[in-house]
């Protein structure tokens, strides 16, 4: 595996693999990996001959009150996993090679009313953080796939929306959550848990089950739901952020005819903001 950090380097080593006529599927992400991104890695590794990762901890998308500088960075043991996994180039900008400029004068691309619902409510500019830096990584790496994980369901969504607004030349595949045994979604914040608060975070996949179970047996009282589920999480030691029943595809409410419909959950459980989300 490679590692370079300039953006030059990087096109350099990408050209030369689409002169040779080999694909590319890329794999971005913000590093503290685990199973779940090395299984996005995996996915790209099957999908086209080469596969490059990024990682980069984007300012952008963190807001002053957020956990930017707390965020861990752990590049050398991301690498050792990214190398194992077979990944063939690994690009890991600096802030200043991505950002030149003051971040609030450079170009942001901002997709339209997906960002204002669930974690877009609560997280002004977050996701125009998310769709700028993804698109100056598209422009960097110009990959022929993107693989992106469902447990950022909201994420994937929007960035569907993007390439398809801004007609990128880029298939968006989306991969299943990866899981621990007892159902919580593996993330980077976990590490933030404390061995109590661990031992509660699985009652949000928990309580997403139960109202997924519950929706699929005909209960249609979307609110009485929802308020059954926060409290749930409340007395098991949450702070819930949402709790929504939506449609996967706008993230609209759903209309009591609607059929296919996703739980989004968020709660604060300690100094995590957890996140997950269900296919009912
Ligand atoms: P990050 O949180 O590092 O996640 C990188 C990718 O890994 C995302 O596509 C995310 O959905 C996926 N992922 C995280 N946990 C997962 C799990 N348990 N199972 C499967 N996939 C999982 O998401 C970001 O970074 C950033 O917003 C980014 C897209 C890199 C832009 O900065």
């Amino acid at each position: 595996m490679r590692t370079v950090h300039t953006i030059a380097e990087l096109r350099a080593q990408v050209a030369a693999w689409k002169q040779a006529g080999e694909r590319v599927a890329f794999v971005p992400t913000m590093g503290n990996l685990h199973r779940g991104h090395i299984h996005l890695v995996e996915r790209a590794r099957e999908m086209a001959p080469r596969a490059v990762a990024s990682i980069f901890v984007n300012p952008m998308q963190f807001g002053p009150n957020e956990d930017f500088a707390a965020y861990p960075r752990t590049l050398d043991a991301d690498s050792r996993q990214l190398e194992a996994a077979g990944l063939d180039l690994l690009f890991a900008p600096s802030v200043a090679e991505m950002y030149p400029r003051p971040l609030e004068k450079m170009t942001q691309v901002t997709v339209p009313d997906l960002p204002t619902v669930l974690c877009g409510a609560n997280r002004a500019g977050h996701f125009t953080g998310v769709t700028t830096v993804v698109s100056k990584l598209f422009n960097m790496v110009q990959p022929d796939i993107a693989v992106f994980g469902e447990k950022d369901w909201q994420q994937l969504v929007i960035i569907r929306r993007m390439a398809a607004d801004l007609d990128m030349p880029v298939e968006i595949i989306g991969v299943a959550t990866v899981r621990e045994p007892e159902g919580l979604a593996l993330s980077s914040r976990n590490g933030y848990l404390s061995v109590g608060e661990r031992a509660i975070a699985p009652t949000l996949y928990v309580t997403l089950r139960a109202t997924a179970e519950r929706l699929r047996a005909g209960e249609r009282d979307w609110a009485r739901l929802e308020d059954e589920a926060k409290a749930r999480l409340t007395a098991a030691g949450f702070r819930p952020d949402y709790f929504e029943i939506r449609r996967p595809d706008d993230l609209q409410r759903p209309v009591p005819t609607d059929v296919d419909l996703r739980i989004f959950a968020a709660a604060w459980l300690g100094r995590a903001r957890l996140i997950d989300n269900l296919a009912v």
